[in-house]
């Protein structure tokens, strides 16, 4: 049962809450880990931070936060960066969790992506976490599949046929149009971030791009015309960062070949939209936040 309503007022995050929100997205995600025997999200309040920094100082996200008594208590933001906004990460002061707090800065953060005119919203939900599942639902976000989080040693392992080489600029377009191919819309925002920061990757095949990925990582995304096309990605990974890779559990060969390869499933997660959703006509590898 919800316990009494918190008062909080709302107003947009600044770049100087990134302290106090990390600490308390390091404890929201470590106490529900914890409670779930689960290993944290979030190796240290520092790296939540850090996360913190970038997401309130990009002009591209969204940010509300959550005050009580003068104390900021909950954080949310919005990725517009692309035609489907991303939502999230949410996280509550466990002091005063399962009080609507949640609940005020969802609806805060969907009422911006209505004003602005997003056809969709995406966000991925721990599948363990039952209250994130219940408001969610009631919020009418749509399940629309199960997803592995899967972590491991670099596989290392090259795909016949397949090359695999850093993204540049000039790529953008070509991507995009794989993107669109595959999910009815691009990502190009986040693309476009992720050259610029030199994580991206895109894989040949025959003289042609036909996947590319952000990174191989728990915040990143990936798409392909084929799973050939994503295991010649994930094949070339350093590392899995974050968490770890995002899988789609329907897609049993990529998750089979995932599993033979050594990497293990550290979580299951859900992924749910509003708005906006088109079956994937490709391979692809979803994000928790770009
Ligand atoms: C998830 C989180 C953001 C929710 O915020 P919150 O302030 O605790 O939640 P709220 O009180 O606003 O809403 C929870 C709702 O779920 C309901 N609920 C909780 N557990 C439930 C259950 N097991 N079954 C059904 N409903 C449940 C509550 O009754 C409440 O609904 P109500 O407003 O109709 O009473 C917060 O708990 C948190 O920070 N968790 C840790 C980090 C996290 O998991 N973030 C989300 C990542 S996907």
């Amino acid at each position: 049962m919800a316990g009494s309503e918190t008062r909080i007022t709302l107003r947009a995050g600044e770049p100087s809450d990134a302290k106090t929100c990390g600490r308390i997205c390091y404890e929201a995600f470590g106490a529900i880990a914890r409670e779930h025997n689960f290993p944290p999200d979030f190796p240290s309040a520092e790296a939540a931070a850090e996360l913190m920094t970038m997401l309130l100082s990009h002009p591209r996200f969204f940010s509300v936060v959550a005050e009580s008594g003068g104390d900021l208590v909950s954080s949310n933001f919005l990725d517009e960066r692309s035609t489907i906004a991303g939502l999230g990460p949410i996280t509550v002061d466990p002091k005063v969790q399962n009080r609507r707090v949640g609940r005020a800065l969802m609806q805060a953060a969907l009422e911006r992506a209505a004003e602005r005119r997003h056809p969709g919203v995406r966000l991925l939900q721990a599948a363990y976490h039952t209250r994130s599942l219940a408001l969610y639902t009631t919020l009418a976000f749509q399940p629309r599949e199960s997803i592995v989080c899967m972590q491991g040693a670099p596989i290392r392992a090259q795909l016949a046929g397949h090359h695999v080489r850093r993204a540049v600029a000039t790529d953008l377009e070509v991507c995009n149009r794989v993107c669109v191919a595959v999910h009815g819309h691009d990502r190009g925002g986040e693309l476009l971030d992720a050259i610029t920061q030199g994580t991206a990757l895109v894989v040949e095949y025959d003289n042609r791009v036909t996947g590319y990925a952000t990174d191989l990582a728990f915040f990143a995304h990936a798409v392909g015309e084929t799973n050939g096309d994503l295991m010649a990605l994930i094949g070339a990974a350093q590392a899995f960062g974050g968490p770890g890779v995002l899988v789609p559990v329907r897609n049993v060969a990529l998750f089979q070949w995932c599993l033979a390869r050594g990497l293990r499933v550290v979580q299951v997660m859900t992924l749910m939209t509003i708005g906006l959703y088109n079956e994937p006509a490709g391979a692809y590898l979803p994000s928790v936040l770009y």
